[in-house]
C-alpha cells in the first residue's frame, strides 16, 4: 500500500500532465466544462505544484500570487485512489514553505467542504466577510462553450 513517501511534490512545469490537470479540473465541481487551453494559461501564470506517483501526476494546486503581497490558491485536488494517504497535506506543507511565498499579506481561497483540511495550516473564516466583494461568474466556462 502506498505510504506519503511514496510521493513526490513539484513545481517543475516540465513534468505537469495537461491532459491529466485539465481531464480533472474540467469535471470539478468547482470548474466544470473549463477549456484545456484556460487551463494551460491559468498554469503559465500561476505558481503551480504537482504531486507525482511513480512520475504520474494524481494532483495539483495553484497559487495565484504577484509573489510579494498576496496569493489565491486554487484548484487542489488529489485524484480518488490517492486520497487519505497525506497527499494534500505534502502539497499544502511545500506551498507554505515556497521562497516566493513568504511574508505575504494575505492568502485566501475557497471551498466547499475542505476547511478543516485548510484550518490545519492557518487559514480561518473570512474576519471581515462585509469588506469583502467578488465578481462571480460560476458557468462562465459553459456560457462559452460552442453550440
Ligand atoms: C480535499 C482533497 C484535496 C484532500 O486530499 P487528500 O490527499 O485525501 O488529503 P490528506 O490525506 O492530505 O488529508 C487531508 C486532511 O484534511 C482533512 N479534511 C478536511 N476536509 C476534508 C475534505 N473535504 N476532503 C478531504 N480531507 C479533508 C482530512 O480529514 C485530513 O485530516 P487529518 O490531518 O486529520 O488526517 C481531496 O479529497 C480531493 O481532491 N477532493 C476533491 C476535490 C476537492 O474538494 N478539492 C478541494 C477544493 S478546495
Amino acid at each position: 500500500m502506498a505510504s506519503d513517501s511514496d510521493y513526490d511534490i513539484s513545481t517543475d512545469p516540465l513534468r505537469f500532465d495537461l491532459d491529466a490537470i485539465h481531464a480533472y479540473l474540467t469535471q470539478s465541481y468547482w470548474s466544470p466544462g473549463i477549456p484545456r487551453e484556460t487551463v494551460a494559461r491559468a498554469i503559465e501564470n500561476s505558481l503551480c505544484f504537482g504531486a507525482f506517483h511513480e512520475g504520474r501526476q494524481i494532483g495539483f494546486a495553484r497559487m495565484i500570487t504577484d509573489r510579494a503581497t498576496f496569493a489565491y490558491l486554487a484548484d487542489v485536488y488529489v485524484l480518488e485512489a490517492h486520497r487519505g494517504k497525506g497527499v494534500a497535506k505534502k502539497l499544502m506543507n511545500r506551498i507554505l514553505a515556497h521562497p516566493d511565498l513568504q511574508g505575504l499579506r494575505r492568502m485566501m481561497l475557497a471551498t466547499r467542504d475542505a476547511h478543516a483540511l485548510y484550518a490545519q495550516y492557518g487559514f480561518t473564516p473570512l474576519k471581515a466577510p462585509d469588506r469583502m466583494m467578488e465578481k462571480h461568474v460560476p458557468d462562465v466556462y459553459r456560457q462559452a462553450a460552442p453550440g
